[in-house]
């Protein structure tokens, strides 16, 4: 059974709640950052492409990336709480990988936090290479 497809507007509610329930998706490490008007972007414009994984109509995880023409952004990776560890996140950038392959697109770049071990094991299991040159910056405005 496949459990993944894109999201759609009636789908932005539920990503929007996924995103705000964990502190790892934010530079400051803070939860609630993301703003509903982000999550409709995510799903409405085009560059933008999220997958959703969905059992029993309850959206488990979600992949937000950007499809530029030769290579993608993984923007950010969650996965419920209640279903981590079991090969959800995994599944989703699988599916990504298989779209990308068909379209020959020739690499994805990630950046994920310091201390975020699971984040850095599951993309170290898919292959992965470690980049150097990056911090991340913010500015309040
Ligand atoms: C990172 C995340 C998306 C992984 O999703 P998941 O569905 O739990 O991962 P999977 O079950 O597919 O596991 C795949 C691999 O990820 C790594 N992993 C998953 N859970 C882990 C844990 N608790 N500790 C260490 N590594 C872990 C392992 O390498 C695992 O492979 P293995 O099962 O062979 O050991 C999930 O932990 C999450 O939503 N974290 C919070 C949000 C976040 O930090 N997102 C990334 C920032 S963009």
């Amino acid at each position: 059974m496949n459990n993944i497809r894109l999201a759609t507007k009636k789908d932005i509610k539920k990503i929007f709640e996924l995103l705000n329930h964990d502190r790892n998706l934010s530079v400051d490490g803070k939860t609630g950052e993301y703003e509903k008007e982000d999550v409709e972007e995510f799903v409405g414009v085009k560059i933008n492409k999220t997958f959703v994984y969905e059992e029993h109509n309850k959206i488990l995880g979600v992949l937000i990336t950007q499809f530029w023409k030769t290579y993608i952004y993984l923007h950010l990776i969650i996965v419920d709480k209640n279903y981590q560890g079991k090969g959800i996140g995994e599944k989703l950038i699988s599916y990504m990988e298989n779209i990308a392959k068909k379209r020959r697109i020739k690499a994805i770049e990630s950046i994920t936090g310091k201390k975020n071990k699971k984040m850095k094991s599951l993309l170290k299991k898919m292959n992965y290479k470690r980049g150097k040159a990056f911090i991340p910056f913010r500015k309040e405005l």
